[in-house]
């Protein structure tokens, strides 16, 4: 593994929001590779629709509360967290700097985050373990061999994450045609996937589809979740979830939280807004259930939001990327300093004094969109 120390950048100038990251990350990146982190699956209807759907909402002020005093801790699976905000699962991070998941690990540690490790991720889950901090889950891809799956889990266990979350919502991922046009080559070898054999080629019979029969095979059904609730001890996360019978359904299943997510437009192209599935998520599990949600975060007032939809904490994919290209390990810890301001201002001018008074709070429609 890359013993040299971090590369810690200056903040460059010219920041003063959360969302300037992506603006700075547009001049920096290789056009190709923002492309592709830009894009959402196909023409990145949903992509777009993940931000829109923030703009267009509305938080009334209510100045005369009193707020001082208040807090940003938020308790989830029982253990309590100093504020809402997780780093997201994002692959292949060697893209974006070359300090890669040892640059955003350490700004999570630093900024008493929870660092979500992928199976994508550019380096080994185990050599991300030896970096980051105490509190560090496991994204899992169900992989096509069960065997191979279980594998994984075990390995997550024993490098001492806490937690798991499985990604349902994208076994097949359709490329963006930006990325596409941008002629972005996407890196072929993944650190945590390349000891295993390369699962065999099917056969398909005559009529049946390359996709359903054929790519679909490894994809994971409400059985395979059953499977790894008894595989593993770790509180178990479902991430990609939208529709509240589904969310239903994998509570009485007996999951830790679900991840209302459409990940970030990566997944099904058409699908709502995260922020727009949340409130009908939240009314299908009820009051307590754990629930996060992620697509389109960009400032802490789309944090603040997300609470008021019915949300415990949230996941933030892109920011990440950007604060992490633009300025590598102290572009990211500086990315969740300005999201936690930016939350907390929108808290003391809509007289929030703690999440769950924002979790109370009711959003108006602002047409900001139109
Ligand atoms: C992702 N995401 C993702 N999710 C996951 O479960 N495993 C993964 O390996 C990745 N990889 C990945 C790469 C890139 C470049 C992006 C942009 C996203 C999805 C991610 O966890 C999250 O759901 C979205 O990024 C949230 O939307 P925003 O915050 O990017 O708008």
């Amino acid at each position: 593994m890359n013993e040299q120390p971090l590369s810690l950048h200056e903040i460059p100038a010219g920041v003063h929001s959360a969302a300037d990251y992506a603006r700075l990350a547009a001049e920096v990146m290789d056009p190709a590779l923002f492309a592709y982190l830009e894009g959402g699956s196909g023409p990145g209807r949903t992509a777009a629709e993940n931000l829109a759907a923030f703009a267009n909402l509305g938080v009334v002020p209510q100045p005369l509360r009193r707020v001082s005093g208040g807090h940003t801790r938020c308790v989830l699976n029982g253990q309590q967290r100093p504020h809402p905000i997780m780093l997201a699962p994002v692959g292949s991070q060697a893209l974006f700097h070359a300090d890669a998941e040892r640059a955003s690990a350490a700004a999570a540690q630093a900024t008493d985050t929870c660092f979500i490790a992928s199976t994508m991720a550019s380096l080994s889950l185990e050599d991300v373990a030896a970096v980051a901090g105490p509190d560090r889950w496991f994204q899992l891809y169900f992989q096509p061999d069960r065997q191979v799956t279980r594998d994984i889990v075990r390995r997550a266990e024993t490098a001492g994450y806490t937690g798991l979350v499985v990604t349902v919502d994208t076994p097949i991922q359709l490329p963006s045609h930006r990325a596409l046009e941008a002629g972005f080559v996407p890196p072929s070898e993944m650190a945590n996937l390349r000891d295993y054999p390369k699962p065999p080629a099917q056969d398909l019979e005559p009529g049946e589809s390359e996709i359903l029969c054929g790519m679909m095979r490894g994809a994971p059904t409400f059985g395979d979740i059953d499977w790894l609730a008894q595989e593993t001890g770790l509180p178990l996360w479902v991430k990609g979830i939208l529709h509240p019978e589904d969310a239903r359904e994998l509570v009485t299943r007996g999951v830790s939280g679900i991840i209302v997510s459409n990940h970030g437009g990566r997944a099904l192209d058409g699908a709502p807004a995260s922020v727009s599935a949340i409130s009908a998520v939240r009314a299908s599990v009820g009051d307590r259930f754990p629930l996060m949600l992620d697509s389109g975060i960009r400032s802490g007032a789309d944090v603040f939001k997300a609470i008021a939809g019915g949300a415990d904490a949230v996941l933030v994919g892109r920011l990440q990327a950007y604060a992490l290209s633009v300025a590598g390990a102290l572009g990211v810890a500086h990315m969740i300093k300005l999201l936690r301001q930016e939350m907390e201002a929108c808290m003391a001018l809509s007289g929030c004094a703690t999440l769950a008074d924002v979790r109370d709070t009711d959003l108006v429609p602002l047409g900001a969109g139109r």
